[in-house]
C-alpha cells in the first residue's frame, strides 16, 4: 500500500468507527461527539470536561481522538465535511485553519456574548471570517526553547541567545556527555518531519534571521533571499551533529520523548511538553528551564511560531446548539484555568495570566507576554484556500534542506517557483 492509501485507509476506519458509535448510542438526551488532541495529557484533560458538562446538561459525550499531525487531521476533516457527515459535532481546529473550514462552521458570535471581549481581541480576530466567529479561542502556542538547567551549570554556560551559540553549546554538551559515557546524548531535538511541525520550525528559523515569513502578510513570495537561505544552512548542519538523524521524522511527541527521557541538551516544543517534563515521574523533573528561541544573529529578533487550537461546531452536527454550549463549557474561563494548571495550556484569556495559581503551576507564563510580541504567524491568512498547499511545500523544501538532499540555497530558489506555481495568478 503507498502512505497514502494507507493514510485513506486509516480514515475510512476512523470514520466508520464515528458513524457506528454515533448511532449505537441513540437514546437518552444527546449523544455528541467532540475531536480532541492526542497528544500528551490533551485527551484526558478534553474527555474530563467534556463529561462534566455532559453530566450537567443530562447528554452524552464522546470523544474522538484527532491525528497527531495537524496535515493529517485537517485531510480528515475536509472529508467529512465534503460527505456533510454529522459524525463530529464539535472540531477542534489549527490557528491557521479559519479561512480554510469557514464555509463548514458554524457562526458562534451569538453564543458567545460577553465571553468574546474576555479573550485577547486578536485571537477573535484570527477566529473572525467575513463577521462570522468560526471558533472560540482555546489555547494559544508559541514555540519555546527548552534547556536542561542542570547541564548549562555543569558546562558553566549561559541560556544560549543566538542559533551559533545554541550549537557550540549543544556541541560542548555532547561531547562532555557521550565522553561520561552516555553514548545515546544529543544536544537538540525540534520537529523535522515533513509536515506543519516543521513549517512551523523553518517560519521561526527564517523569520529569526530576518528573513521574513516566507509569503508576507500581502501576499508576496519572499522566501528566495539570502537571510532565509543562512537559516535554513544553519538548522541542516545540525543534523547528523547536534541533533540526531531521526529528527528527520521527528513530531513534537517524538521530540519530547528523547529530551524527556534525558537524551538531549535542548529541545523547540510547545508550552503542553512543561507540565509533561516536569512532573513527579518525568527523570529530568526538576532540571528544566524554558527561553525564548534563539535569535539569527546579535541583531536580529527571536521568533516564536504562533499557533494554538479552538473549538468550532460543524454546520452538519444534529445538535447545534448543544454543542455551541459544549463550546462555552469547554472554553471557558473556569476550565482553560484548570487546563492551565494541570496540562500547561495557555490560556486565551489576558485575565488568567495574572492569576497566582496558573503562574504558580508554570512559572514560564509570566514572562510569556514578551514570546508572544516575538510571534510570526505562518502565512495561512495571505494565502487562504491555498495555504494547505503551501505549508506543504514549505515543510517538503526544508526537510529537503535537513536531510541534505538539497542545498539550501536551490531548495528555497525550488520553494520560491512553486510557491508562485500554487499562487498562479493569485491566492
Ligand atoms: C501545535 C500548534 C499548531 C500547529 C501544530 C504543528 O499543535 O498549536 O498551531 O499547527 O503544533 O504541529
Amino acid at each position: 500500500m503507498t502512505l497514502w492509501n494507507r493514510k485513506a485507509a486509516l480514515i475510512g476506519q476512523a470514520l466508520a468507527g464515528l458513524l457506528l458509535v454515533s448511532f449505537a448510542s441513540a437514546g437518552m438526551g444527546a449523544t455528541l461527539t467532540i475531536a480532541c488532541g492526542s497528544g500528551g495529557a490533551e485527551m484526558e484533560l478534553c474527555k474530563r470536561h467534556a463529561d462534566e458538562w455532559a453530566r450537567r446538561t443530562g447528554n452524552i459525550v464522546k470523544t474522538f481522538s484527532q491525528p497527531t499531525s495537524a496535515m493529517d487531521a485537517l485531510s480528515l476533516y475536509r472529508q467529512l465535511f465534503a460527505a456533510k457527515s454529522p459524525a463530529i459535532d464539535v472540531v477542534r481546529i489549527d490557528t491557521v485553519w479559519p479561512g480554510i473550514l469557514k464555509d463548514h462552521l458554524v457562526d458562534l458570535r451569538p453564543y458567545a456574548k460577553d465571553q468574546l471581549s474576555q479573550n485577547f481581541p486578536a485571537i477573535i480576530d484570527a477566529m473572525t471570517v467575513q463577521g462570522r466567529l468560526v471558533a472560540m479561542p482555546w489555547y494559544i502556542d508559541a514555540g519555546l526553547l527548552f534547556y536542561r538547567k542542570d547541564l548549562l551549570e555543569k558546562y558553566r554556560l549561559p541560556v544560549p541567545t543566538t542559533w551559533s551559540e545554541l550549537k557550540s553549546t549543544a556541541q560542548t554538551i555532547r561531547s562532555g556527555e557521550r565522553a561520561a559515557g552516555h553514548a545515546d546524548f544529543y544536544g537538540y531535538v525540534f520537529q523535522g518531519k515533513a509536515y506543519e511541525g516543521l513549517t512551523c520550525n523553518a517560519v521561526e528559523w527564517i523569520a529569526s534571521y530576518g528573513g521574513d515569513t516566507i509569503v508576507d502578510s500581502e501576499g508576496h513570495i519572499t522566501v528566495d533571499n539570502p537571510r532565509a537561505v543562512a537559516a535554513m544552512g544553519m538548522a541542516a548542519s545540525w543534523v547528523g551533529s547536534i541533533s540526531p538523524r531521526g529528527v528527520l521524522n521527528y513530531e513534537e511527541e517524538d521530540a519530547r520523548g528523547v529530551f524527556q527521557s534525558g537524551n538531549a541538551a535542548f529541545m523547540r516544543n510547545w508550552p503542553y511538553a512543561w507540565k509533561l517534563v516536569t512532573t513527579d515521574d518525568s527523570p529530568v523533573r526538576s532540571r528544566v528551564g524554558v527561553a525564548l528561541l534563539p535569535k539569527g544573529g546579535p541583531d536580529a529578533r527571536p521568533a516564536a511560531a504562533l499557533g494554538g487550537w479552538h473549538l468550532a461546531v460543524s454546520r452538519y452536527s444534529a445538535h447545534v446548539d448543544l454543542a455551541a454550549d459544549l463550546v462555552m463549557y469547554m472554553t471557558s474561563a473556569e476550565v482553560q484555568k484548570r487546563r492551565a494548571i494541570e496540562g500547561g495550556f495557555n490560556p486565551t484569556r489576558p485575565a488568567l495570566y495574572r492569576d497566582p495559581d496558573v503562574i504558580s503551576a508554570n512559572p514560564f507564563m509570566a514572562g510569556l507576554s514578551n514570546v508572544f510580541d516575538n510571534a510570526v504567524a505562518r502565512p495561512s491568512v495571505s494565502t487562504g484556500m491555498k495555504y494547505p498547499a503551501v505549508s506543504r511545500a514549505i515543510a517538503n523544501a526544508a526537510n529537503d534542506v535537513l536531510s541534505g538532499r538539497s542545498p539550501a540555497d536551490q531548495a528555497m530558489r525550488r520553494l520560491d517557483a512553486k510557491l508562485h506555481q500554487i499562487e498562479r495568478s493569485r491566492w
